[in-house]
């Protein structure tokens, strides 16, 4: 096999066989095939696509370049959850006591967050004493004890998914279909899971802006996990607003204690349940989602999700007082009020742009090295549809540097738009692809 004549093949629209593509990714993993080929292959790709089966080949050799995660000693099946990304996106936290609570192990890589968007694992760090690097059988051990652990992604997974990427990011090939299918789904594949729930954001603040593309991408990745015998669901869901009112660290961890108190936002509780029921249904826990989300909704309110988050925070050393006085979470210099300068309706509240607001204020990172401020943030006090009334405030910031207040200030007005009609508000939950 030759490197040039299999990119040429691909130029030319013709199908690769699984020995073509694993001979590729191998032998750029390895450093035989240089970047210059690999990003004419990429482009190749960009142009012509790839089959169901090419994108499933290309998730398995790139899971197989690193390292796998076993799970096999944790007993029943792994269901686990994965996020396109999206702003003030507040579920992980709220939804892995809430299935664990149900009686689901949850075993959960997570990443951190980069731009506008956050990441679980630094939510989680805004937990004082909260260690989300524990080996492996510490890892297994919770599991097995209290249903729920989660971890930050370890260094090798994936390796050949990561050298592609920082590639595509500056080739011009990071959009590509298959190629953002099998990096997503080869993440998930090599962290051990049996079974998969993908949240495909759609919106303003989402990696797929256009409903349409969500739902290409979401096909994408169902076929990959039907190729590789890993039952995969995924829920298209809107972010056009941001999820929740609140969008930081330490202000996301008390968002979702209200929620697991059954007291938080109502987009958010809607959308735990309905990636929790699949969850559940995929690990064999109910069978229907009338049956799951009556689960779900009882272990609210009995207040063993509460217990569970609780129990959690203590497994992995971090101080679970917080949960009952949330206080006690990081705290910002000061909160300032920002106010609205007419009154009416929220027609639209840009999340990218309240996402970057957030980012500014130091809740972020702008580049992979900086470090986030867990105190800061942003807590809207409207969604989209709201009635304001002329200075009421609509947000209220978070800051301890006052470096971007002005920008911030100015941006957030820009993005929290209100007009004298009451608009209607985008549906929440899109679709269901299986
Ligand atoms: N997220 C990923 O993990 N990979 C992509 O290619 C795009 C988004
Ligand atoms: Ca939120």
């Amino acid at each position: 096999m030759d490197t040039v004549s299999l990119i040429r093949k691909k130029r030319d629209g013709h199908e690769l066989s699984t020995e073509e593509i694993r001979f590729l990714v191998e032998g750029f993993s390895a450093g035989e095939i240089p970047d210059y080929q690999m990003s004419s292959f990429a482009m190749a790709i960009f142009f012509k696509g790839m089959t169901d089966r090419e994108t499933a080949d290309l998730t398995m050799a790139m899971v197989e370049s690193g390292e796998q995660v076993d799970l096999s000693k944790i007993n029943g099946i792994k269901v686990d959850k994965h996020s396109t990304g999206g702003v003030g996106d507040t579920t992980t936290l709220t939804l892995v006591p809430l299935v664990a609570a149900a009686g689901v192990p949850v075993a959960k890589l997570s990443g951190r967050g980069l731009g506008h968007t956050g990441g679980t694992i630094d939510k989680l760090d805004a937990i004082q004493g909260f260690s989300t690097e524990l080996d492996i059988e510490e890892f297994i051990q919770l599991v097995n004890n209290s249903k729920v652990a989660v971890v930050g992604q370890t260094a090798n997974l994936t390796p050949a998914d990561k050298k592609l990427y920082a590639l595509r990011d500056v080739t011009g090939t990071v959009d590509s279909i298959p190629l953002i299918a099998s990096s997503i789904m080869s993440k998930k594949i090599a962290s051990g899971a049996d079974a998969i729930v993908l949240d495909v954001k759609t919106g303003d603040g989402a990696f797929m802006k256009e409903e349409a593309d969500a739902i290409k991408l979401a096909e994408a990745m169902v076929a990959i996990g039907k190729q590789v015998g890993r039952k995969t669901i995924a829920v298209i869901s809107d972010m056009s607003q941001p999820l929740g009112y609140a969008i930081g660290n330490a202000v996301e961890v008390k968002e979702a204690i209200d929620t697991l108190k059954g007291e938080g936002p109502e987009d958010l509780h809607e959308l735990g349940l309905v990636l929790g029921s699949q969850m559940l249904i995929l690990a064999g826990r109910a069978k229907t989602t009338e049956e799951a989300r009556s689960l779900l909704e009882g272990v609210v309110k009995d207040g063993s999700a509460l217990a569970k988050f609780r129990e959690f925070i203590k497994g992995q050393h971090g101080n679970a007082e917080i949960v009952d006085q949330p206080e006690l979470l990081p705290q910002p210099a000061e909160k300032i009020q920002v106010l609205a300068e007419k009154s009416g309706f929220v027609q639209r509240i840009l999340a990218e742009e309240v996402g970057l607001c957030a980012m500014k204020l130091g809740a972020g990172r702008e580049t992979k090295d900086d470090v986030i401020d867990y105190a800061v943030g942003i807590v809207l006090h409207k969604k989209v549809g709201d009635s304001v009334s002329d200075k009421e405030t609509i947000a209220t910031l978070y800051v301890n540097e006052k470096e971007n207040l002005d920008e911030v200030m100015s941006r957030l007005h820009q993005a929290i738009q209100i007009g004298s009609e009451k608009v209607q508000t985008s549906a929440l939950i899109r679709c269901i692809i299986t």
